[in-house]
């Protein structure tokens, strides 16, 4: 196969945008010539010549010689708005912006088709874990049962620093943050819409089901207490942020992002500090397990890189899943167990448990373990973030959650 030689402009220098020069730098076999970078602060020091770089988008645009566009910028708005400007202008496009891929997913992959480009995002989700690419490939036609992981390095990296170290949420939050792990805006890793994102991205190769990020419910770890972690490690487990997408029949799927306990023979359990781990669960290939860095410069440049060098090749997804159309439903009736610590009654009657298998209440810490809907969670979604509560997953019952 021949390979085209790419002329690139790139949106953002920032942490993926450095990574990605840095691994291009070292990268034997490919060379891409960088053309322009784009960037919004004029006075921001800049530690290559500032001759690399322009203030004006309409520069890389524009121009008819750039025929690859990497977008690594974190406003999705503007994101958004270079990315489908440069498909209509007949770019590929290559990025890493997992908030507005997610949210206008349909849209976008239906603009490849229309102006004739390739859109390539395996730094999306997972970083370096190429999860988007197998699920594209390898299981183009087996029957995936289900999908769950660590998506979120930030929320790992702060869970493992708690567990392991009993290190404060916030001194581990603010150490993620240094190691520039954690979005702009950390709410998004902590309260788990980062993590849901990326599902829903990933949802879309997997089922080919491109769902509203508003139709999934999320919960992340910003309430997590020192109560929790020790109730966790007295049982033996860990808790990780888990997203889970699966089938609950033949055409129908669920999907949803909660904390979960993980016992120490699950894949899971060793997947600590900033890297991400997937589990795939299929008729034929069974389980199959995936794991690697899921936050960081280098991690996601080399999955950049990865784009870029496919693109050269030609190659574009055809997201065979959404071609076969034979998953066309998506439910929120779906019954698991939880844990949820809680301080007041009334707040714990809100979840409405169906049954309840454990339950303890002191005066400084009360938590009950049992059967709720997934539908109970979904309409208490804006109330929630704002309970004293804490809820984890526990894994037991439900169909492979
Ligand atoms: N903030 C993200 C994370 C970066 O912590 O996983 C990688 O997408």
């Amino acid at each position: 196969m021949t390979r085209e030689k790419l002329k690139i402009g790139m949106f953002g220098y920032g942490c993926v945008g450095q990574g990605l020069h840095d691994v291009l730098n070292s990268s034997k076999g490919f060379k891409a010539d960088i053309v322009k970078i784009c960037v919004k602060d004029p006075n921001k020091k800049r530690r290559i010549p500032m001759s690399n770089f322009t203030f004006d988008k309409n520069d890389i645009l524009n121009d008819p010689s750039i025929n690859l566009v990497v977008e690594l910028i974190d406003d999705p708005v503007a994101a958004f708005n270079i990315v489908t400007t440069a498909m209509k202008k007949g770019k590929n496009v290559v990025t890493a912006n997992k908030v507005m891929l997610a949210k206008h997913f349909k849209q976008l992959v239906e603009m490849q088709d229309k102006y004739k480009v390739s859109l390539l995002y395996e730094a999306s989700a997972g970083a370096s874990i190429p999860i988007i690419r197998n699920l594209e490939e390898y299981y183009d036609n087996e029957l995936l049962y289900s999908l769950r992981g660590i998506l979120n390095g930030t929320t790992n990296y702060i869970l493992t620093l708690m567990h392991n170290n009993a290190i404060d949420f916030n001194i581990a939050l603010e150490e993620a943050r240094a190691k520039g792990f954690a979005e702009s805006d950390p709410t998004l890793d902590i309260e788990g819409w980062d993590a849901k994102y990326k599902l829903c991205i990933i949802t879309g190769h997997a089922y080919g089901l491109f769902l509203d990020p508003e139709e999934v419910f999320h919960y992340g770890i910003k309430t997590i207490s020192k109560f929790d972690i020790r109730y966790a490690r007295e049982k033996g487990f860990k808790i990780k942020l888990v997203p889970f997408v699966g089938k609950t029949n033949e055409n129908t799927i669920t999907s949803f992002v909660l904390p979960r306990f993980i016992s120490s023979d699950k894949y899971l359990y060793n997947v600590d500090y900033e890297y991400n781990g997937v589990i795939t669960e299929a008729a034929f290939a069974d389980k199959q397990f995936f794991s690697g860095k899921g936050a960081g410069g280098h991690a996601t440049g080399s999955a950049v890189l990865s784009d870029i060098s496919a693109n050269s090749y030609g190659y574009r997804y055809e997201y065979k899943k959404y071609q076969q159309g034979t998953v066309s439903d998506y439910t929120r009736d779906y019954k698991l167990e939880v844990y949820l610590r809680y301080s007041k009654e009334k707040d714990r009657d809100l979840f409405k448990f169906e049954e309840i298998s454990e339950f303890f209440s002191s005066a400084s810490y009360k938590y009950v373990i049992g059967i709720i809907n997934l539908q109970t969670l979904y309409a208490l979604r804006k109330k929630i973030q704002g309970l004293d509560v804490f809820i984890v997953n526990t894994g037991r019952k439900g169909i492979n959650t």
